[in-house]
C-alpha cells in the first residue's frame, strides 16, 4: 500500500487522526480531524497550531489516555497513543471522535423506539377492549361481529407495522448486499403493478406502465419494496377516478400520480420515519409513514438518486435514479 492509498483511506474515515513526530511537528491530519479542529487540510504544522483545549490534554497526557472536551461547541472525545517504533517512541497518535454524531444517532433510535411502541400500543389498547367487552358479555349479539371486524382490522394494521420493522431493521444490517445482482427494473414494475391492480381498482385508479428493460445492479426483493411502496402511495393518495403512471427508462424509474399532492412544508419530511402529512388520512387507509423512509433507505443501499416534485391538488412525482449498470 503506497501513502496516497493510506491518506485516502485515512480521510474516508469518521474518526479524526493527527500523528506528531517528537518534536510535535504534524506529520499528518486526516479530513475528519481537520474539521473537527477547524484548520484547513495541510494548514496546521505543529502542535503549537491546536486549539488551547487539545494542547491542555496533550500536556502531560499517558499512552492510552482518553478525555472528552468541548470543541467549538461539540462534544469530541480525545485518544492519545504512543507512536512506536522498534520499541523506540517516535511520535504520537491523537484520535477525534465526534460524540455529537453519535448523541443525534442516539436520539433517532430513542425516538423510533417511543414511535414504533405508541404506534404498537394504540391497536393493541383498542383490541384489548373489543376482546373484554365480549368476554364480559358487554357486547350485545349484533356488535360481536363489528367487534370482531375492529379487532382484525387493528390487528391488520400491527401486522403491516410490525413487517415495516423487520425490513427497516433488516437494512440496517446490511447482510442482504451479498444478495445483490442484476436485474431488469421493468420486470419488477411489471410485477409490482399486477400486485397492486385490485387496490387501484377499488379506488377507481387506473395505473399504467411504460418504457422497457433497464438493467440495475440491485437487491430483487429490496427493488420491489421500493416500487411497491411508491405505488402503494400512488394510488393511496390519489383522487377518485384518478391515474398513476409509472415510468422505467434511463436507468430511472418515475412514479407519477394525479392525486392530492404534498404540501411544500412538508416535502423534505415525509422521507422521515413515521411522517405522514394527514395522521387521521393516511390512519383510515392503514399507513404508518414508514414506507418512504424505507424507500430512502433502499435509494442510499443502491446508490440511486430521489428526488421529489408534488403540487398540492395536482399530484406528486417521484424519481429514482439508478447507477448505469457495469455489470
Ligand atoms: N404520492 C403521494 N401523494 C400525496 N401524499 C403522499 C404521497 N406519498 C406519500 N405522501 C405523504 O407522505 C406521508 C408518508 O408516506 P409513507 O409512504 O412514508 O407513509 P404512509 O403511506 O403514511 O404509511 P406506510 O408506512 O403504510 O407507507 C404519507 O402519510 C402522505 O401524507
Ligand atoms: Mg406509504
Amino acid at each position: 500500500m503506497n501513502e496516497t492509498m493510506l491518506s485516502g483511506i485515512l480521510d474516508a474515515m469518521e474518526d479524526g487522526v493527527a500523528v506528531f513526530d517528537l518534536e510535535g511537528t504534524a506529520l499528518f491530519c486526516n479530513a475528519a480531524a481537520c474539521a473537527l479542529l477547524h484548520v484547513a487540510q495541510g494548514e496546521f504544522r505543529c502542535l503549537r497550531d491546536m486549539p488551547d483545549e487539545v494542547r491542555a490534554f496533550f500536556g502531560g497526557v499517558r499512552s492510552g489516555s482518553s478525555e472528552t472536551i468541548e470543541l467549538y461547541g461539540q462534544a469530541v472525545r480525545l485518544h492519545y497513543q504512543d507512536l512506536r517504533e522498534n520499541g523506540m517512541r517516535t511520535g504520537a497518535v491523537l484520535i477525534l471522535t465526534d460524540l455529537g454524531q453519535q448523541q443525534r444517532a442516539d436520539r433517532i433510535r430513542h425516538e423510533f423506539t417511543a414511535n414504533v411502541s405508541h404506534e404498537l400500543k394504540t391497536p393493541l389498547t383498542s383490541i384489548s377492549g373489543y376482546a373484554e367487552m365480549i368476554e364480559n358479555g358487554m357486547a350485545k349479539d349484533a356488535d360481536i361481529r363489528t367487534f370482531a371486524e375492529r379487532i382484525r382490522r387493528e390487528s391488520n394494521r400491527m401486522l403491516l407495522l410490525v413487517s415495516d420493522i423487520i425490513t427497516l431493521s433488516e437494512l440496517d444490517e446490511r447482510a442482504l448486499e451479498e444478495q445483490a445482482e442484476t436485474v431488469d427494473l421493468f420486470v419488477i414494475a411489471e410485477k409490482t403493478v399486477e400486485t397492486l391492480k385490485s387496490a387501484a381498482m377499488v379506488r377507481g385508479v387506473t395505473v399504467q406502465l411504460f418504457g422497457g428493460q433497464v438493467m440495475v445492479h440491485g437487491i430483487p426483493v429490496l427493488l420491489s419494496e421500493l416500487v411497491y411502496n411508491l405505488l402503494d402511495n400512488a394510488i393511496r393518495y390519489n383522487r377518485d377516478n384518478g391515474t398513476v403512471s409509472v415510468r422505467v427508462a434511463d436507468q430511472t424509474l418515475t412514479v407519477r400520480d394525479t392525486g392530492i399532492g404534498i404540501p411544500k412544508h412538508h416535502q423534505n419530511r415525509i422521507f422521515e420515519r413515521f411522517y405522514r402529512v394527514d395522521k387521521s388520512r393516511s390512519k383510515a387507509t392503514g399507513g404508518t409513514g414508514l414506507g418512504l423512509a424505507i424507500v430512502k433507505h433502499i435509494c442510499e443501499q443502491h446508490h440511486a438518486l430521489l428526488t421529489l416534485k408534488s403540487a398540492e391538488g395536482i399530484g406528486t412525482e417521484i424519481t429514482v435514479r439508478f447507477p448505469a449498470d457495469h455489470a
